[in-house]
């Protein structure tokens, strides 16, 4: 008899399928490498068997799909990727890894990578039933839905077959226990079963589920190992990748909830799988976190605001309509405030920007002050340039920084300037024509044009 941790100590191989286009999604992007909460679906399976200890890791890809390899190498450094060449059937699919399964493994689990919100916690559950004995375990959901899944068929409460809806019965269509499509077999066995799945079915494809049939009748055990419906979602179309999406949201924001993290409209808040949001962080409505983004205690992240790439320190207030892109720093107690955007640049401590700004590969000094309008031209059609504004400097509205250019600590910029030259620390640079007054001249110029001055109405008149 194995503990009742019969996992540990056992190796872990995951095959992640995730050839084909996906034909439903009608699109020019391979299905797994559409994305929920930021990261694609083949990235989320692939952390997940990670996650759940897989020491080899084989995807199975339509050959020449350098999008996929490059995903794969991103998320699972070392995972191997196994061409397979037609797209020929689940079981086909797994085969195509025969490389990697015949490398000893005491466990191998199957996953899709169209079933992105997959757990490592539940890859961990569907393997344990393997050390206590059994072939196969099959994961598998209640649903009042079932259509489009294979259905897991019972007798006497043993499962006898999985049997796709495209070849069940209206009796066997009518069963709710429907198979999540990830599997996990004895690495003794598995080579040897996928082997014998043939291809006599109404789709004429070699289907992994077989791989249950052909166990119950050499006298194996298979296990089913049940898992909620929504975990189990499979993404064939893009009404269910939003509502993978959907489940995926409410996870993240439960877990920043739980962490700390207020959320005024929850269910308004989009965020990635990575977002990292701190202690006593408020969220007001409709904020959207793109990929990596980090938000440091005590931060305000006002309403309408949408982040990416973005590192907040804490007590950062930003927004509403703020807009950070990758690269924008905001070190502790800086603020930016509506309809203002920040690149590539890092913004001081206690420093503000507070309205209608563009900040651009710049860096901004700790405590300087950025007025209203103020641009950073930092592209001149060909470069980028970099911009630098001192600490407690202050740059005054409407202003137009021409990078390369450097702001020195505590100067002052009038309003309205366009700066094309460094201005020194403690300097004052106005940049822009000097005004003149003509007396009486839009009078004199009504004259030429023979005009004289409209009445003053008056806009509250009674009748
Ligand atoms: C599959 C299961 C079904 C289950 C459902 C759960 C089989 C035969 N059917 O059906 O029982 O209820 O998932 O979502 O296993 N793939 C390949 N190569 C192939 C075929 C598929 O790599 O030749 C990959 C796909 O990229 C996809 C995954 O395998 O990620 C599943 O294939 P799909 O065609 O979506 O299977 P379903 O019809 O959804
Ligand atoms: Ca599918």
């Amino acid at each position: 008899m194995t503990t009742r941790h019969g996992s540990a100590g056992r190796t872990l191989t995951a095959i992640v399928l995730a050839a084909g286009k996906g034909t439903r999604m009608r699109s020019a992007l391979p299905k797994v490498l559409h994305a929920v909460a930021g990261r694609t679906m083949l990235g989320h399976v692939l952390t997940a068997a990670r996650e759940a200890g897989a020491g080899r890791i084989a995807v199975v890809a339509e050959p020449g799909q350098a999008a996929v390899e490059a995903e794969v190498a991103a998320i699972a450094p070392g995972a191997r990727v196994h061409p397979q060449a037609e797209r020929l059937g689940t079981a086909h699919a797994v085969l195509a890894a025969r490389d990697t399964l015949a490398e000893d493994a005491d466990d191998v689990v199957v996953a899709f990578g169209d079933t992105p919100l997959v757990t490592a916690a539940t890859l961990t559950r569907l393997r344990a039933p393997l050390a206590e004995g059994a072939a196969i375990a099959v994961l598998a959901f209640d649903t009042d839905r079932p259509t489009g899944y294979g259905r897991v068929l019972t007798q006497d409460g043993s499962v006898t077959a999985i049997r796709e809806d495209k070849d069940a019965t209206d009796e066997e269509r009518r069963v709710g226990l429907c198979n999540a499509g990830l599997m996990a077999l004895s690495g003794r066995h598995a080579l040897a079963i996928l082997d014998r799945i043939g291809n006599a079915n109404a789709a004429g494809e070699y289907y992994l589920t077989d791989a249950v049939a052909l166990a119950v009748a050499e006298g194996l055990s298979v296990a089913v190992v049940r898992v909620e419906e929504a975990e189990a979602q499979g993404v064939n179309d893009r009404v269910q990748l939003a509502v993978a999406e959907a489940e995926i949201q409410s996870r993240l924001r439960r877990a920043a909830q739980i962490g700390g993290a207020t959320l005024v409209a929850p269910e308004t808040v989009f965020l990635s799988v990575d977002t990292v949001l701190g202690q006593d962080v408020l969220v007001e409505p409709h904020v959207v976190f793109g990929p990596r983004v980090t938000v440091g205690d005590g931060c305000v992240i006002h309403a309408f605001s949408h982040l990416e790439g973005a590192s907040l320190e804490p007590g950062v207030t930003i927004g509403p309509y703020a807009r950070l892109r990758p690269g924008a720093v905001l070190e502790t107690g800086s603020r930016v405030g509506n309809f203002v955007e920040l690149k590539n640049t890092r913004l001081g401590a206690g420093a503000k920007a507070n309205h209608l700004t563009y900040l651009g590969d710049s860096t901004v000094g700790a405590g300087a002050n950025v007025g209203a309008g103020t641009i950073t031209c930092n592209y001149d059609g060909v470069n980028k340039h970099r911009t630098s504004i001192g600490a407690g400097a202050f740059v005054g509205s409407n202003s137009a920084l021409v990078a390369p250019v450097a702001v020195g600590a505590g100067a002052i910029v009038g309003a309205g300037s366009v700066v094309t030259a460094d201005v020194p620390a403690d300097g004052l640079a106005v940049a822009r024509a000097r005004q003149v007054n003509r007396p009486e001249g839009a009078r004199l110029w009504r004259a030429t044009k023979g005009l004289v001055r409209k009445p003053e109405t008056k806009t509250h008149e009674k009748p």
